[in-house]
């Protein structure tokens, strides 16, 4: 490797805290579907609504079409069928990575990457677990909904499935409100937006508080307890 392409330490920093992410996003997923049963993960109770096995596949699908497809050498789908039910895929050959190591491969091969691939890279790779926590939300959203139409009217789970976690104490915002921009900038935010994120607009928005947990940051100026 050239020195010229020799990521500096925080680059390596930025990466393993990444695989940490990436990881226990993934586990994240998987214990929600813990607390359900095979027949459990093929209901759909409504056409807006997706079975929790559909889910799991479709959160695999991005990382495999939008990162390995681009960044992983010799790369090839796990299974090209998939392709028609989650997106499409193209037929590739060479060697194969061990199927469940692959991501966490192409993140410890980053610094053989160029600068620009490597921001692509950390861009896609937050993008795609932020898009796997939104589907976690639908994940329940969808099992619950589908649990509801059960006269049983059977528990998701009678523990919560994930570790503990800490909220922040709930509070009060305030918001003046006022005219204001909606939608994505891209000289503030990246060149990615989602479909839903255009086009940018003026609104007026009338002052309102909203329920929040604050991080303790200075914007928490204008919390007041609940
Ligand atoms: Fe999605």
């Amino acid at each position: 490797m050239s020195s010229k392409s020799m990521p500096s330490p925080s680059h390596a920093c930025d990466f393993s805290a990444l695989a940490q992410r990436y990881t226990r996003t993934r586990q994240q997923t998987v214990d929600l579907t813990r607390p359900l049963s095979p027949e459990d993960c093929q209901l759909q109770s409504m056409p807006d609504a997706s079975p929790a096995k559909w889910h799991l596949a479709h959160v695999t699908w991005f990382f495999e079409t939008f990162l390995l497809e681009r960044f992983e050498s010799n790369f090839a789908p796990y299974d090209a069928s998939f392709r028609a039910l989650f997106s499409s895929y193209y037929n590739a050959v060479g060697r194969k990575h061990p199927r469940h190591q692959r991501m966490q491969a192409l993140i410890r091969s980053a610094s053989n990457l160029g600068a620009s691939d490597r921001q692509s890279l950390k861009d896609l790779l937050g993008l795609g677990l932020h898009h796997e926590q939104q589907h976690q939300e639908l994940l329940i959203t969808d099992i619950k909904h589908a649990l509801s139409q059960n006269p049983a009217r059977p528990a998701y789970a009678q523990r919560w499935p994930l570790a503990g976690t800490h909220p922040q104490p709930l509070g009060w915002v305030s918001l003046a409100g006022g005219l204001g921009l909606h939608g994505h900038a891209p000289a503030l935010d990246g060149s990615f937006a989602f479909d839903n994120e255009t086009l940018r607009h003026q609104v007026f928005v009338a002052p309102f508080e909203i329920g929040g947990r604050s991080c303790g940051c200075p914007c928490r100026n204008g919390t007041k307890a609940a």
